[in-house]
């Protein structure tokens, strides 16, 4: 349980979390982190009257996460940031062990936010069968403040065959009816997706469940089910699916299954699976249509459980969200690339021979017309290497447990690579790949006998 009157009370330690983090070689430049404390999940992703909101899981008192409230950021450019009032506080009955993830649906000019109010009972559970509520929440809001948190849903609403592991709603919309996704795990360990369906908003009623007909992991967190070029896409978290050598190497994975799907009937069919991301830090990714109808994808830049860790938590800050990126459908697949506001942050542009050696951590750069194997050092110790059709992301010894991530690739033809002081985004085939990771090598060196590279030093974003 965590209130504005207790968050107010402990402010002074706050500040001082702040001072702290403010000391970070590792800060960020270009990223939305939090000012200190623990972020996760973005949440309640929109653009109202004008404005983009981000909202994310934040424990804003401890760097390990605990009293998870929702954080918010403001901004109208992608470049300037503002950051408002922590949005929700776990204050209420039914939200007091957190005020989990969920979305912004926004009808009739107000936005209508759906989200998960975890509750521990007092006691020994196991917590998965028994000993929690997770309840479904509403609020009515201006993106800045609420009346009330209403209660839509709680556990005697969800099917019978459901474990006590039910959160993360998100809402679309489809002739007339609001269906709701939400992410679960049944009895029998096995990840679902329920779908309720609702026409006011606030009644909501079972519709269906959607779920492979194979073995795909024990539960679906973070949901997302939305339109792209007429095309339909079920994003979500499966946990519990096992590693392979070139597929789901994070501990969770975070992907999509196109899918056709008739809502009023009931009937659906499921694509193959397809991770969103093969680098270590990419989790829980939640999407919105803006007013330019881009479907605007950002991503927990983070792992849940990972065995690997961050240095900034000596600075009392961990985690930070990826950059907004642009969806787009290529041969039935999603493609990710960053929104043009990106391009706004460019300073510089530097040609980069192949040879030669740029020594700076934060920079955007770009290779075209890539036709053979290549190696390029991302850092002193960071190596990413393409050959016989396998991509690897080798991290060095400054990496705090990150290793080599994988992946198979047929052709690769371009790359787009934005670092920040301590993060890697690494665009493939126009976004049809993507490796994300934290980094915290010491020293720079962006370098590569086979590639030359077009290359920008960035800007920062700046937070009022
Ligand atoms: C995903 C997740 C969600 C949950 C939230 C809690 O990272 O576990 O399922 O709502 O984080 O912070």
């Amino acid at each position: 349980m965590l209130d504005k009157k207790i968050f107010e009370e402990n402010f002074a330690r706050f500040c001082k979390m702040k001072d702290r983090a403010k000391e970070d070689p590792n800060m960020l430049r270009f990223h939305i982190y939090p000012e200190a404390g623990w972020l996760n999940d973005p949440n309640g992703l929109c653009e109202y009257k004008g404005i983009y909101h981000i909202y994310y899981q934040y424990s804003p008192l401890d760097e390990n996460k605990s009293d998870t409230c929702w954080g918010h950021v403001s901004t109208v450019d992608f470049i300037n940031y503002k950051r408002e009032d922590i949005f929700i506080y776990p204050d209420a009955k039914f939200d007091k062990d957190g005020a989990y993830s969920g979305s912004a649906f926004i009808k009739d000019d107000r936005i209508n936010f759906f989200y998960t109010g975890n509750v521990k009972h007092d006691g020994e559970y196991d917590f998965i069968k028994e000993g929690r509520e997770h309840n479904t929440i509403k609020l009515a809001s201006d993106a800045y403040t609420y009346s009330e948190k209403k209660l839509i849903l709680d556990n005697d609403d969800y099917p019978k065959d459901m474990t006590k592991h039910v959160r993360d709603p998100k809402i679309y919309e489809k002739d007339g009816y609001n269906y709701m996704f939400i992410g679960a795990r049944s009895l029998e360990d096995k990840g679902l997706v329920l779908v309720y369906k609702s026409k006011d908003l606030d009644n909501f009623t079972y519709h269906m469940r959607i779920e492979t007909d194979y073995d795909f992991g024990y539960m679906r967190e973070c949901p997302d089910f939305f339109t792209v070029d007429s095309k339909d896409f079920l994003i979500l978290c499966p946990q519990g699916v096992e590693s392979e050598t070139y597929r789901y190497q994070n501990i969770y994975q975070a992907g999509y299954f196109p899918i056709e799907i008739d809502l009023s009937e009931k009937t659906y069919k499921l694509g193959n699976f397809k991770e969103l991301d093969y680098g270590f830090d990419f989790y829980a990714p939640q999407t919105f249509e803006d007013s330019k109808s881009r479907r605007i994808l950002i991503g927990w830049m983070g792992m849940p459980d990972a065995n690997y860790t961050n240095p900034t938590i000596d600075y009392k800050w961990q985690h930070c969200l990826t950059v907004p990126r642009s969806l787009s459908v290529k041969s039935g697949k999603l493609c990710q690339n960053p929104i043009s506001e990106m391009e706004n942050l460019r300073k510089d542009n530097i040609t980069l021979k192949r040879g030669e050696n740029y020594e700076d951590f934060v920079f955007e750069a770009l290779a075209k017309n890539i036709k053979d194997s290549f190696k390029i050092n991302l850092r002193s110790d960071v190596s990413l290497s393409y050959d016989d059709g396998i991509l690897r992301l080798n991290m060095g010894y400054s990496s705090f447990g990150r290793d080599t991530r994988q992946v198979k690739i047929n052709v690769i033809s371009d790359l787009r690579i934005y670092s920040d002081k301590s993060s890697l985004e690494i665009f493939i085939n126009e976004g049809e790949y993507v490796l994300t990771s934290r980094v915290y090598s010491e020293k720079a060196g962006f370098y590569s006998k086979d590639l030359d590279f077009d290359l920008y030093t960035l800007d920062s974003i700046g937070f009022i």
